[in-house]
């Protein structure tokens, strides 16, 4: 029996630790079981070796007596900028060797790995931004968007900055736009559309990339940069929307560095006046339109642009100057989260022709991301067009959903055949492309592939059990995730939309934060919408963040949208167990709650003559008026503001804020009461009886602790769900609580009979009708074939994917104990319905938790792996007590009945 292995460590909530933003990250890292591991495995110290690797001190070593392994001090003198070390782990434990007796044992050394500093003060930046100079270069901008532009720079290396083995190149970058950097015709890293979309008034995203194989000593070398509008300055909103809102100019920060040996200061190129710029042959890019690209633009000028240009080439005359840029408002930051990158490759399933004769290829997954075209030959000046969409309509393309999104790339040839060519500066959701343009040959299927792009975060939650459909749509909800993780998490996006939503991201993080590590990404997008809240003095958030002028939509406050201040920092704390999260939006939260709620004075609850958002898309709302569902918005939002007055008062007891903690503990408890006051009858009727209405009351535990209430909320429920014929009927607010909260009354079987049921509306009539994503509405193509015709009807929309949570936990059975950080494992799973097993796994904080049941007729088996130096609290289906266990690998076994199956819908007597 031995120690675990220890994982690479990883600093803060930084995706790989270079460029990181911190001078004294906090370090984490994993253990990894083996079979030798000894069982109940706890740390009892560790040891740091932090090796500095741009200077030549010697590397040291800190150990510490401490059981903590998740977000510990950072032990050596802070780094400065551009500083780099090799940081190593080892750790000292506790396990039970052979015949139980207790053994101490010490693991290797983990590997190394590598932390380097970003320009952590603004001084280290001697780069100005850049733009074109206006008089030198004409630039169009008509109602297809900005022209992307070309920067270019050509530089000699001489041999005083010759590299040598110890030297290291980096570029420190970033645009108004969006960009890609070259050097010497390479691609400087594999990102897309950096820098990402953050409020730029606020904060704009750098990164360093390791440049050093690129350059070449002795030799002329050119660094160059291609910017299109991206967020910057494209048309954002529906309806048209709105250009230009950060900016009109497209520009760019570069700073090439080289270090060499101990030189103190390095060799430097960076953006100034004396680069040039140029026209794209790429016409327009726009995120919603998609790009345009004239391939007989690339003139001699132009072709190998991002390399020493061709002898007889003049850039004097093809290309124009550049003019020095403010340096913006906002401050330029490192960010936690990977870059967007094209994570897959999707080969298409067919080609096919469209009831009118249009060539359609098909790749059998709507997917967000855009399409490669593989070697095809098209004739000089012909036109090619690839327009998306996620959906076929009626024999056709089913563009409509798209509203004012053209999300259509087109090449115009210049007779030279197309090899792997792909848009650059756009992304489109879509599982068919129409191709039109080109006849000869007839394209097949070969000739296309799709590249789905994301923001490239860490897995960590996987789910499977026995039903196929529940497999599929768990496919579904990860597919969605993908999609809409891309740089800001969105609402959806393939239409003219595709902005950072709060309720849905506030209803589907618990889930997001168990599929991957969001904490970096998640934790990057709540520091913008902070700044946004935080500037008005009502602390009302917006409702999209980074936020847009939405025309029509006043500054007003709105429950469950607004509460993601709340409840996604806490969501993340869960998930991470790190504090600080709380600390850095403790004021954000509270504002929201003093100021941002726009209370009635008797009771404290929500105004009830303001408009909310309410139980959004509740099936039963009109296709047009998605607010109007069956519950009563204002009893939602008051659900809510309970709960989330809940969450606060946690929030300050876990911050150790006893003051605070005591009043809004009461006032949490008051607001309770005028909610049961105000809604709940004395006999436990709710007055919006309806499955949203009564799941979010027992959810968030707002009847009187009066045992016939829960009876009336069990009964009504039961026969709400029952007299529905087991169909949803909840909207954003509902859907993540229905299941729990009949599970939470002691009705499983009805919760697996709902997930179960295939007819509209239900999470698996999607399935049943070929989804391989969420939509948007229930029924985002109706049972008959057609686009729902509501103008809001995305076919990607992780919103109701939010019954993953239930699936995760309850399903599989495994969450995290509040409060741990999944340092104590929650192990409870409820078989049900027709499953007959359920495995679930998530690499957590501390390692890898798995759990795996199997259900042959009563026999119940449950084999838990819990990771070392973490523990786990079960309770068997058959069970109502708690066992303890520590880590290790656990088989459990009980005799189960998961009772009356199928169960019966109440139905009209005939
Ligand atoms: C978005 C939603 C969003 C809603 C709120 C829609 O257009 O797609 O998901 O939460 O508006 O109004």
């Amino acid at each position: 029996m031995s120690s675990p292995l220890v994982s690479k460590v990883t600093f803060e909530h930084h995706h790989d630790g270079f460029g990181l933003g911190y001078s004294s990250p906090r370090l984490s890292w994993q253990f990894i079981a083996s079979e030798q591991t000894a069982p109940s495995w706890t740390q009892t110290a560790y040891e740091i070796e932090v090796e500095w690797l741009s200077s030549t001190s010697k590397a040291e070593t800190f150990s510490v007596e401490s059981n903590e392994s998740v977000l510990v001090p950072w032990p050596a003198k802070p780094l400065s900028s551009r500083a780099r070390a090799a940081v190593r782990v080892r750790v000292q434990g506790r396990g039970s060797g052979k015949d139980a007796t207790s053994l101490e044992t010490t693991s290797d050394w983990s590997e190394a790995a590598i932390v380097e500093a970003g320009l952590l003060k603004r001084e280290d930046w001697v780069a100005s931004f850049i733009a074109a100079d206006t008089k030198a270069i004409a630039l169009d901008s008509d109602e297809d968007g900005l022209h992307p532009l070309r920067f270019r720079k050509e530089f000699t290396l001489d041999a005083a900055a010759s590299l040598d083995s110890g030297s290291r190149a980096r570029l420190y970058i970033s645009g108004l736009g969006v960009y890609k950097a070259y050097i010497n015709g390479k691609r400087t890293s594999d990102e897309e559309m950096a820098p990402g979309w953050t409020d730029y008034n606020y904060r704009l995203n750098y990164r360093v990339h390791d440049v050093t194989g690129l350059l070449k000593p002795g030799e002329t070398n050119v660094l160059a940069v291609e910017v299109a509008e991206g967020w910057y300055a494209g048309r954002l909103g529906w309806g048209g929307g709105t250009r230009f809102i950060y900016g009109k100019d497209l520009g760019i920060l570069a700073q090439l560095e080289i270090h060499s040996g101990e030189k103190v200061e390095p060799w430097r190129t960076t953006t100034d006046t004396t680069w040039k710029v140029a026209s794209s042959p790429i016409r327009t890019s726009s995120i919603y339109d998609g790009e345009g690209f004239d391939a007989r633009e690339n003139t001699d000028a132009k072709v190998g642009w991002n390399r020493v240009l061709q002898q007889g080439v003049d850039v004097q005359t093809d290309w124009g100057a550049t003019r020095e840029l403010p340096w913006p408002a906002g401050e330029l930051v490192a960010p936690n989260a990977a870059p967007v990158r094209v994570v897959k490759t999707v080969d298409a399933v067919s080609v096919f022709q469209s009831d009118s004769g249009k060539t359609i290829i098909d790749f059998g997954q709507n997917l967000v991301g855009k399409v490669q075209v593989q070697e095809i030959d098209i004739p000089k000046d012909s036109e090619v067009t690839l327009k998306h969409a996620e959906v076929m309509e009626n024999g056709e393309l089913g563009t409509r959903p798209l509203r004012l999104a053209k999300a259509t790339d087109t090449i115009i040839s210049a007779g030279q055949p197309l090899r792997q060519w792909t848009p650059q500066f756009t992304f489109h959701g879509f599982r068919y492309v129409q191709v039109d343009g080109l006849t000869q040959p007839t394209p097949t299927k070969e000739n296309f592939k799709a590249l789905v792009m994301h923001t490239d975060l860490k897995r960590r939650g996987e789910f499977t059990c026995s039903n196929a459909k529940v497999n599929q749509l768990h496919s579904n909800i990860r597919w969605s995730m993908d999609g809409n993780f891309l740089s800001i998490p969105t609402d959806c996006p393939q239409r003219d939309e595709r902005l950072g939503w709060t309720g849905d991201i506030q209803v589907f993080s618990p889930t997001a934060n168990f599929l991957y590590n969001t904490t970096g990404m998640l934790g990057d997008w709540m520091l913008d919408l902070q700044s946004e809240q935080m500037a008005f003095d009502d602390c009302i958030p917006p409702l999209v963040s980074p936020s847009i002028p939405i025309p029509g939509w006043p500054h007003s406050p709105a429950a469950i949208w607004d509460d993601v201040v709340v409840l996604t920092p806490y969501a993340l704390y869960q998930s991470s167990g790190d504090r600080t999260i709380l600390e850095r939006h403790f004021e954000s939260m509270q504002g929201w709650l003093e100021k941002g709620v726009l209370r009635d004075p008797a009771d404290g609850l929500w105004d009830q003559g303001h408009w909310q958002l309410g139980d959004w898309l509740d099936p039963k709302a009109p296709a047009d008026d998605a607010a109007g569902g069956a519950t009563d918005d204002v009893l939602v939002a008051d659900t809510y503001l309970c709960h989330v007055t809940d969450v606060f008062a946690d929030v300050c007891r876990i911050l150790g804020k006893a003051e605070a903690h005591a009043a809004y503990a009461g006032q949490a408890a008051r607001l309770k009461q005028s909610f049961q006051h105000k809604y709940i009858s004395p006999a436990g009727n709710l007055m919006s009886s309806t499955q949203t209405g009564v799941a979010l009351a027992v959810r968030f535990g707002l009847y009187r602790d009066d045992p016939r209430e829960l009876e009336t909320a069990r009964f009504r429920l039961d026969k709400l769900v029952r007299r529905e014929q087991f169909h949803i009927a909840t909207g954003f607010a509902g859907t993540p609580a229905i299941l729990g909260a009949l599970t939470a009354v002691g009705k499983p079987q009805l919760a697996y009979r709902m997930l179960l049921e295939e007819t509209c509306p239900s999470w698996l009539y999607p399935v049943t009708m070929g989804a391989t994503t969420v939509w948007e509405r229930w029924d985002s193509m109706l049972p008959d074939g057609r686009i729902n015709p509501g103008s809001m009807t995305s076919f990607n929309h992780y919103a109701l994917g939010a019954v993953a949570e239930w699936l995760h936990a309850t399903v599989g059975g495994i969450t995290t104990k509040p409060g741990s950080g999944w340092r104590t494992v929650l192990v409870q799973p409820v078989p049900g319905g027709d499953l007959t097993s359920a495995a679930v796994s998530f690499d957590g904080p501390y390692g890898m938790v798995s759990c795996e049941w199997r259900l042959e007729g009563k026999k119940f088996t449950m084999k838990l792996d819990v990771p070392p130096n973490a523990d786990a609290e079960v309770t068997l289906p058959s069970e109502t007590s708690v066992q303890k266990v520590e880590s290790g690998t656990h088989n459990f076994s009980c005799d189960f009945d998961p009772g009356e199956w199928p169960p019966q819908p109440i139905l009209q007597p005939h």
